[in-house]
């Protein structure tokens, strides 16, 4: 695989700005850009809250894992991975397997603000969303953190973090394209040593 055609996978809470940055920075490369919230509801026929209230959180959880192993292009791609995808055991090592991952990054304070415009988020949907943002960013700061580079966003202008992403894809794609060829030229010396 060639670097210039590595999957950019960005990560990180709700409110983040992945969504925004995602389509921005695939312009730039001339990527296609999925938002796994969008696909998920245009192969569902529904809204995300509808899909929670109808089915519950954990088949959601099910459609973002079927939606990571098998149902999205691995090149030239970016994907906006919904908040809660990359916490879910072994989500991360399978979004790394396809490409470089980003994790954008923002206070509880951005956060809340730039939620609280929005209604379309089921687990904020609560009586105090402060709270329920606090308790779900620590469980899950563990799990972002590790999951690859880090950049932060508040007060940033958009083109500052644009640029921050595409420095780190550029340098992250090409060591995965490297290690991809490792890979490949390693695999048939173990697949024969297996047998
Ligand atoms: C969720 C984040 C949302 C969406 C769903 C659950 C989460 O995506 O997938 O409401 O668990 O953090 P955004 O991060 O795009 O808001």
């Amino acid at each position: 695989m060639k670097a210039e055609d590595v999957n950019l996978y960005l990560v990180g809470f709700m409110g983040t700005g992945k969504s925004t940055v995602g389509r921005a920075v695939a312009q730039r490369v001339g990527f296609a850009c999925i938002d796994s919230d969008h696909e998920i509801e245009r192969r569902k026929g529904k809204e995300i809250p509808a899909i929670f209230a109808e089915l519950g959180e954990p088949a959601f959880r099910g459609m973002e894992r079927e939606f990571i192993e098998g149902g999205h292009s691995t090149t030239r791609t970016v994907v906006a991975c919904g908040g809660g995808l990359v916490v879910q055991p072994g989500m991360l090592a399978r979004l790394k397997a396809h490409g470089v991952v980003v994790c954008l990054h923002a206070s509880v304070e951005t956060i809340l603000a730039r939620t609280s415009r929005q209604k379309n988020r089921p687990l904020l949907n609560v009586e105090d969303p402060e709270a329920r943002i606090r308790k779900l960013f620590a469980e899950r700061e563990p799990i972002y953190r590790s999951s690859g580079s880090v950049i932060l966003t508040d007060g940033r202008p958009m083109n500052d973090i644009i640029a921050h992403v595409l420095r780190v894809w550029r340098r992250e794609s090409g060591e995965f394209a490297r290690s991809a060829e490792g890979r490949a030229v390693g695999a048939p010396v173990a697949s024969g040593g297996a047998k």
